[in-house]
């Protein structure tokens, strides 16, 4: 399927994320073919209850894939949306990714829903630093454990991010989802806010999903040949 639709004929654009957007940088998605979930059980390393009962092999696990991480690069769909914001007056991005790939080439109106792999923080004493130093391995933070700052399963997301990022979805005429699986709430519901604002909105996918009824326009193929054809007429 293709489209004659173009991301410079619309004023207020919010592309959201998934995993499928680092797929072509080299890093797994979490469900599908060589999903990290079939690989991990995320009740072992990806959860409160999994940190309490054993932060060192959570800690390991981390640091497993921020190394994973390190070792791959930012794509030309990453680098388009970046170029999108630097060109255009009202670009928001809201993703469900940690990799840190978007503030990396540059997107700064970001919301991360999920956190990121290259903050930690504290629950103790509520601190929260950056870090991208390998391995972390300073693990204890005074009487508690620095903890990657990412949304594990069963976490709330924070207040402020899902407002924004929900205040920006309300108010597009565009919404670009890009590879999510459209399954993990409260993300999941978020585009249903820009249909229910009238906006325009493209799924970018190879594979459909069980929010794709709920778009106007699917294009089954990768982030990269998508966002070239979205982008024509703009230099990016
Ligand atoms: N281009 C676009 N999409 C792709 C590509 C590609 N090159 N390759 C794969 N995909 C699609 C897959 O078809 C799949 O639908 O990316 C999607 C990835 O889905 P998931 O692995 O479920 O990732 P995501 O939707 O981001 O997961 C949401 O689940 O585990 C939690 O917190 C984690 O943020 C994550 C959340």
């Amino acid at each position: 399927m293709t489209t004659d639709l173009r991301i410079k004929d619309f004023k207020r654009i919010v592309f959201f994320t998934g995993a499928g957007l680092s797929a072509e940088s080299g890093i797994p998605t979490y469900r599908g073919q060589g999903g990290l979930w079939h690989e991990y059980d995320w009740e072992t390393y990806a959860c409160q209850k999994a940190f309490d009962r054993d932060p060192a092999a959570v800690w390991k696990f981390h640091n497993m894939r921020r190394a994973a991480v390190a070792a791959c690069a930012p794509n030309k769909a990453h680098l388009a949306i970046a170029r999108c914001e630097a060109l255009l007056p009202d670009v928001t991005v809201v993703t469900q990714n940690i990799d840190g790939f978007h503030p990396l080439v540059g997107s700064r109106n970001l919301f991360e829903l999920h956190g990121s792999l290259w903050r930690v923080r504290c629950d103790t004493c509520g601190a929260i630093k950056d870090n991208r130093d390998l391995p972390f391995e300073d693990l204890r933070c005074g009487k508690g454990w620095w903890r990657p700052d990412i949304v594990w399963f069963g976490d709330h997301l924070r207040e402020d991010v899902i407002e924004g990022a929900s205040k920006a979805i309300s108010a597009c005429d565009l919404l670009v989802s890009i590879g999510t699986s459209g399954v993990v709430y409260p993300a999941a519901q978020l585009p249903r806010l820009a249909q229910r604002a009238g906006a325009v909105t493209i799924e970018i996918n190879p594979e459909p999903t069980p929010m794709s009824d709920a778009y106007e326009v699917c294009l089954r193929m990768g982030a990269s040949e998508a966002m070239a054809l979205l982008c024509q007429g703009l230099d990016v």
